[in-house]
């Protein structure tokens, strides 16, 4: 009895001891949220240097403040381990423990972490600095890929001018960097196993907290799968009567570079000669922009306004003061790839885009400025907060309002469309643009990460790294390289988000919620209605609604401070990511498309690919 008593008072003490180290964990959180926010933005300001100005110096700089972070990072891995935080009260305490223990990268040794620095700046930068000659003019070497590159692939419709450019383009961003990215993937892999995670794969997944949800992605793939071969095998029958027999076969995998984009992930820009009624109009405003002297700044200032329509946050002045928003003229190199920064300061939001005036571009635009929305309404959480739900919502947010800002409704509400009769067949061919860009993106997305989840652990030799990336290209998307390629190339680099060690099942994810998020947006804003033909869901305008908009900031200013599906639910009651919504939106198409690919005898699905060969 006594013994029972004494450790039970034992017991009593320690449990008092505990929630007295709470007590001051949670002052201790709150230092080390502020101190991390202050070393970020520091580490910020000389990223965005760097990528704003590639050099020596900015790089060098760069990769010395990264440096110093990571050595903190793991200064603070040791404090935390002195609290006994795994037992607390508190699940608020525990996840901000758990979140401030994952230390990525900066797990590695200080050589090798900044060897790892080099070897991704040395990518990305090789990849920023890719110049081709023109294939019409030989001695004019300097082509960027934004804009000119980019423009060829999308615009030009000789394909041997297209099989030129890809080629350049793939030897000199890609297979260049090769022993780079060996040596990438080995560092990768150390880091992740120091994370105590088997593989990067795992590190990279963990951040949707959700052991299934690799299944989940597969099960909702399997879901679009007969969707994406209805149109992929629409668009080789159309490109095999625009190109011939000879350009195009009848069932094989289709040929990459004719697809309007250099890595065939959105096939929008050869609508014109693919669309389902050549007679009938594509929505397309790029020169009622250009004739009405749109300017980049305009196109900001229209996604700030369709922002606050709806209740939210307004661009801060430092974001206007401090972005990058045209290519600048100064001869320098940058980093074009549009992206949107988070200085972890009070209102200090930019964005960096060469921004030019397309119709396409205006999506884009909007797709930034959501970021910074997000960024805007977490601000005032602790910094460990200061994320997406899951990496796949920061990238969804501006993508339902371009959705928004795509249909007739919207286009000519602002000015910018007009005469637009939206009848049966405008409507499919509405549809199967808006599928071209999303759906054909699916399982592209998907290989971009299978890809690299596959060699992180360990399940590719080497000697076959090449041609794996395009057996899962095949196998996925139905496509191929123009010309044979080996082991000699190497092609995954040529990629931005390959070089720049940027995860991209985010992107993936994001189409897939986009939708779920729209269509309760739209439900909300009373502008669908699946009983009323009157407000069909692929013509929904959330433009002025403060209810969407309610919904909206009810998830975003949550940040990471609770699993994604508490964000989801603040969002529309929903728990779980699914592939309703998508199939809804493209049903009209899908029935069209399976009748049309009938009644032209097109073939459904592909042979393997010979387009990748060992040596
Ligand atoms: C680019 O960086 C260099 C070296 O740090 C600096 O001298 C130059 O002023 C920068 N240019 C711009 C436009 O910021
Ligand atoms: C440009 O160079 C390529 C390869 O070097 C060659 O095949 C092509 O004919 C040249 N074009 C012109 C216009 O000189
Ligand atoms: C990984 O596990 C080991 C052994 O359990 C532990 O000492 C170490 O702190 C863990 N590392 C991280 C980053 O959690
Ligand atoms: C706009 O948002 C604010 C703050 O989130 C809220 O208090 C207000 O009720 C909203 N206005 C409307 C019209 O919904
Ligand atoms: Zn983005």
């Amino acid at each position: 009895m006594r013994v029972f008593i004494v450790a039970l008072l034992a017991t009593l003490a320690l449990a008092q001891a505990l929630v007295k180290e709470e007590i001051q964990a949670k002052e201790y959180l709150e230092n080390l949220n502020k101190e991390l926010a202050k070393r970020t933005n520091v580490q910020t300001e000389a990223s965005w240097a760097y990528a704003s100005n590639l050099n020596d110096e900015n790089e060098k700089k760069k990769n010395e403040i990264s440096a110093e972070l990571a050595q903190f990072k793991k200064e603070v891995l040791s404090d935390n381990q002195k609290f006994q935080w795994h037992n607390y009260q508190s699940d608020d305490i525990k996840r901000q423990f758990k979140r401030l223990s994952e230390m990525g990268n900066a797990a590695l040794s200080e050589v090798e972490y900044a060897d790892f620095l080099e070897t991704k700046s040395a990518m990305e930068s090789n990849f920023a600095k890719v110049n081709i000659c023109n294939y019409k003019e030989n001695a004019k070497c300097d082509l960027e890929l934004e804009p000119e590159i980019e423009e060829i692939i999308g615009k030009s419709r000789d394909h041997e001018e297209l099989k030129y450019y890809w080629r350049e383009f793939y030897d000199k961003a890609g297979t260049a960097v090769r022993s780079n990215f060996e040596r990438y993937v080995e560092l990768n892999t150390k880091a992740a196993k120091l994370n105590n995670f088997t593989s990067g794969a795992e590190l990279w997944l963990d951040k949707y907290e959700d052991d299934t949800f690799e299944q989940q992605l597969d099960n909702i793939f399997a879901e679009i799968r007969p969707l994406y071969e209805q149109i992929h095998g629409y668009v080789r029958y159309r490109l095999r009567k625009y190109y011939g027999n000879e350009v195009v076969s009848e069932n094989g995998p289709i040929p990459m570079h004719l697809l309007g984009n250099m890595w065939a992930q959105q096939w929008s820009e050869i609508a014109d000669i693919v669309s389902p009624f050549p007679e009938k109009p594509l929505v397309d405003v790029t020169e009622e922009m250009e004739k009405q002297g749109y300017t980049p700044i305009r196109m900001f200032q229209m996604a700030d306004d369709f922002f606050t329509s709806m209740n939210l946050t307004k661009l801060t002045q430092d974001f206007w003061d401090k972005s990058i928003i045209e290519k600048p003229t100064d001869g320098r190199d940058l980093i074009c790839h549009a992206s949107a920064w988070n200085f972890y300061l009070k209102d200090d939001v930019r964005i960096k885009q060469c921004t030019r005036v397309t119709q396409n571009q205006l999506f884009t635009v909007h797709h930034e400025v959501g970021h910074i929305q997000y960024f805007l309404q977490y601000q005032h959480l602790p910094f460990v907060y200061r994320t997406g739900g899951n990496p796949g919502f920061h990238e969804a947010v501006g993508d339902v309002l371009s959705l928004s800002v795509s249909t007739p409704k919207h286009l000519e509400r602002i000015g910018l469309l007009s005469n637009y009769v939206r009848d049966d067949e405008a409507r499919i061919n509405q549809l199967f643009l808006t599928a071209l860009e999303k759906i054909v993106f699916l399982p592209f997305a998907f290989t971009m990460d299978k890809y690299r989840w596959a060699l992180f652990r360990g399940e590719v030799e080497k000697a076959n790294w090449n041609c794996e990336f395009w057996k899962l290209r095949e196998q996925y998307s139905g496509i191929e390289p123009p010309v044979v390629r080996s082991e000699k190339d190497f092609d995954p680099p040529a990629k931005y988000h390959v070089s720049a060690d940027v995860e991209y099942l985010r992107y993936l994810v994001a189409i897939i919620i986009q939708f779920q998020f729209y269509k309760s947006a739209c439900i909300k804003a009373g502008q669908y209605d699946a009983n009323n033909a009157e407000l069909p869901l692929d013509n929904c305008d959330i433009y002025g609604s403060a209810a969407a908009g309610e919904a909206f900031h009810n998830m975003l200013s949550m940040g990471a401070s609770k699993p994604w599906p508490d964000a989801l639910e603040a969002f529309n009651g929903e728990r779980i990511m699914s592939g309703k919504a998508i199939a809804e939106y493209f049903e009209p198409l899908r029935v069209w498309l399976e009748a049309e690919n009938i009644k032209n005898s097109v073939h459904i699905g592909w042979t393997a690919s010979d387009k990748c060969v060992a040596f």
